[in-house]
Order: structure tokens, then C-alpha cells, then sequence
């Protein structure tokens, strides 16, 4: 009877169990990929309740047992910066960049962003919405179950809140979390093409308190580049910024050395974003701000760049590096989180643990979401794809093929 009793005491009681599986953590430090072979994984409300070695499991009574054959479980996938929001598309761009013309050159005859701005004012909410489900539906099946996305294709005060509010009613209509950045400053409009100055200002005292206010925002980012904004510019809007208690991050150095890194470094920026011309001292101001390098292949390959970021020093640095889609309708027509990750191996040589912890770890690490997502542990939201592969690395290796099984998200299949 008091055994009895004692056994029923430290009985774990679950919501769902994983047995026969191997597990790829990805917590940093123990193991590559933090792997777990035969492995367990339970969860209660939501949320991982216990995970490690099969063969440790305490007693326990769970409500479902799922059995899955020596299948891997990873965190969920997460794009940590996507523009998917926008009308229209710039397929003849493309076209015009693949006869020679320059992407600067574009955008200072008025098209590239501003030409997105146009189709995107244009658009009715329920169309953004409706493109963007798609977007957001062709990235979950890959096994993402956090998109962050960004406005800065409205550029008036109308159509930012608009592009936010589509990504509130995204969250709404897909499973996914949705993660809404105001990205004002990310091309001056023709409105204001003579007075950036005054554009900023007009951010700053008009558009962002709006927004801030509709609980629209849950981080702010700019462009700082010579066709965008100046460090200056962009200080004055992350002060705003901060004087509200919101996050901060940025286009940083794209295209050419604007000193981005070293801006974001300032302002404790979560992350800096592209860095292809960022320089060591760059490097070395992240390193000390703990921002994490969002790395982008997609926009890398597309407009034909040379220049590769400062990759041995971010890791030199100790700098965590994420790896995102940038979809977007002009750098970076790319919808696919699993060709970012493979991009990012034969165009930036990362390896394939580092791709998958640019997608997991890192990309929550960037979000400011690494102590709710991001790993498999304890405690954390219960985010998971359940693959059919034999090693981790596969999902790096492959490009168009998809091995997903099933996702989780907060503990829920999706179908
Ligand atoms: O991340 N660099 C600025 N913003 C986007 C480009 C968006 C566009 O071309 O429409 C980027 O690459
Ligand atoms: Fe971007």
C-alpha cells in the first residue's frame, strides 16, 4: 500500500509521449545537434514536460504514445526575417537585373522597393492577407512554426498599419506564431524623396506610436544603406524605439559598409541582418552586444553578390549566426527555408549543424524567443517536426526533397 502510494506520487503524468525516436536537441555544447539517441519526449500543456535517453525515463502515464520507429524529432523550424506582406511582384525586374541593370540602378529609377510600395498601397487587405497565407502555408509545410514578418512596403501611415495588422490576422488564420516587425524605415517614398529627414521624423512621431499603440509591434527594424537610410537616421528612430521598450534590429551593411554592425551593436540590437560588408571591428561590436548575424543566401545569390560576410570571424566571435529565407518580392523570391539552409552551405560554407541551428537556436536566439523556442528542452513550447530521416544532416544535404512526417506546434498536430 505505501509502495504503492509512493509510486503513484512520482508518477509523471503527460499529455503526449515520443518513444523509439532519436532526437536532435540542439542545445548548444553536449553532443552535435545536442542528438539524444533512443530517445523520449513528453509533453504537458503545451509545453515539453521531459526529454532524454529512452532508458531514463521515470514512471509515467500519458494519454497518447506516439511510436516513431527510429524517426527524428527536431525543434520546429523558424524564419527569423521574411517580408512575405506585399502586393504585386517584380518577376520583370528580375529580368531587367538578369540584362545587366543593377539592383541600386533599379532602385534609384524609382523601382525595386518603390515599386512594391505602389503594388502593395494598392492592394486591398484581404488580398495581402490572402498572399500571404500561401507564403506563410508553403513555409509550414517545410516544418516552420514561427515567421517573423516585417512591414516597410506601406510607407505611409495607412498602409504600415495595414501590413501589421495582416500580420496579426495571419496568426489568426494559419497555426503558425507570427512575429510583426515595423520596418518603416526601409526606403525613403516619393512623397518625402527630397526630405528623409522629415520621412523619419514622420516615423518616429506619427506612424510608430500608432502602431505601438494598436499593439501592432513587437520589434522595429531599418535599412541602413547608402540608397536607404543614414546611421544618424536610424539612431534617432531606434532611440524612439527604445524610449518605448521595444526591440530593435537591422538591415545591416548589404551592400556596402555603413558601419550597420556596429549601429546595431549600439543599440543591443536582437540581430544584424545580411552583413556581407561588415568589417572585424564590425564582428567584434556584435560580439559584445550578444546581437545574433542573420545571414541571408537568398538575397546573396539573386542579386549576384561577391562580397561573402565575415563568416570565419562571426565564428572566431563566438557570434551566433541564423539563417532566413528574406522572402521578399525583389532580393529574394525565395520561399523555401530548406533551400536557404542548403544556400547557406555552398554559398557561405556553413555546415550543416550550423544551417540547422541557424533555423532553430539561432533564429529564436534573434527573435528574443530562445528561452520559450528554439530547442528541445524542458519548459520550452512544444514546436516539433517529426522527420523521416537517419541523420540530422539530410535536412541540410537536400534540396527539394521534402522528409517531414508531421509538425507540432504548442503540442497540436497540423494537418
Ligand atoms: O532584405 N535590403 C532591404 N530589404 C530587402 C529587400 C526588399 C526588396 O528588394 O523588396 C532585403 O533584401
Ligand atoms: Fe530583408
Amino acid at each position: 500500500m505505501w509502495f504503492a502510494q509512493t509510486i503513484f506520487e512520482y508518477m509523471q503524468t503527460w499529455d503526449q509521449l515520443f518513444l523509439d525516436v532519436n532526437i536532435a536537441t540542439m542545445c548548444s555544447g553536449s553532443t552535435p545537434y545536442g542528438a539524444i539517441s533512443n530517445g523520449a519526449l513528453a509533453i504537458l500543456d503545451k509545453r515539453i514536460a521531459w526529454v532524454g535517453p529512452e532508458s531514463g525515463l521515470p514512471s509515467y502515464d500519458a494519454k497518447t504514445v506516439h511510436r516513431l520507429d527510429g524517426r527524428w524529432l527536431t525543434p520546429a523550424l523558424i524564419d527569423c526575417h521574411t517580408h512575405l506582406v506585399f502586393g504585386g511582384d517584380r518577376a520583370m525586374e528580375f529580368e531587367q537585373r538578369l540584362n545587366g541593370v543593377t539592383y541600386e540602378e533599379i532602385s534609384r529609377a524609382g523601382g525595386g522597393i518603390r515599386s512594391t510600395v505602389r503594388s502593395t498601397r494598392n492592394a486591398s487587405q484581404s488580398e495581402l492577407l490572402e498572399s500571404a497565407i500561401d507564403r506563410v502555408a508553403t513555409l509550414m509545410r517545410e516544418g516552420v512554426a514561427t515567421v517573423e514578418v516585417k512591414s516597410g512596403y506601406g510607407l505611409d501611415r495607412t498602409t504600415e498599419i495595414t501590413m501589421l495588422e495582416v500580420a496579426k490576422e495571419l496568426e489568426q488564420n494559419c497555426s503558425a506564431s507570427i512575429v510583426k516587425t515595423f520596418l518603416g524605415a526601409h526606403a525613403i517614398p516619393e512623397e518625402f524623396q527630397y526630405d528623409t529627414d522629415s520621412y523619419i521624423d514622420f516615423v518616429i512621431d506619427e506612424v510608430l506610436p500608432e502602431a505601438f499603440e494598436r499593439q501592432l509591434v513587437d520589434a522595429v527594424d531599418a535599412y541602413c544603406e547608402t540608397i536607404a537610410f543614414s546611421s544618424p537616421q536610424i539612431a534617432k528612430f531606434f532611440e524612439k524605439a527604445k524610449s518605448l521598450d521595444i526591440d530593435v534590429k537591422l538591415h545591416a551593411d548589404q551592400l556596402s559598409d555603413c558601419g550597420g554592425a556596429e549601429l546595431a551593436a549600439r543599440f543591443n540590437a536582437l540581430s544584424a541582418d545580411h552583413l556581407e560588408y561588415t568589417t572585424v571591428t564590425g564582428v567584434e561590436a556584435l560580439a559584445s552586444s550578444g546581437t545574433v548575424a542573420v545571414l541571408l543566401p537568398g538575397p546573396f545569390l539573386i542579386l549576384g553578390e561577391t562580397q561573402l560576410p565575415p563568416i570565419d570571424e562571426l565564428r572566431s566571435n563566438s557570434v551566433p549566426i541564423a539563417i532566413a529565407t528574406d522572402c521578399n518580392p525583389g532580393s529574394s523570391p525565395l520561399c523555401s527555408i530548406r533551400l536557404a539552409m542548403n544556400l547557406a552551405t555552398s554559398l557561405f560554407k556553413l555546415t550543416p549543424e550550423e544551417c540547422l541551428a541557424g533555423v532553430t537556436r539561432n533564429a529564436a536566439q534573434a527573435l528574443g524567443l530562445l528561452n520559450d523556442r528554439g530547442t528541445l528542452e524542458t519548459g520550452k513550447r512544444a514546436d516539433l517536426v517529426e522527420w523521416n530521416i537517419s541523420h540530422p544532416r539530410e535536412l541540410t544535404y537536400w534540396a527539394g526533397i521534402n522528409q517531414i512526417h508531421r509538425l507540432f506546434i504548442n503540442g497540436e498536430l497540423v494537418d
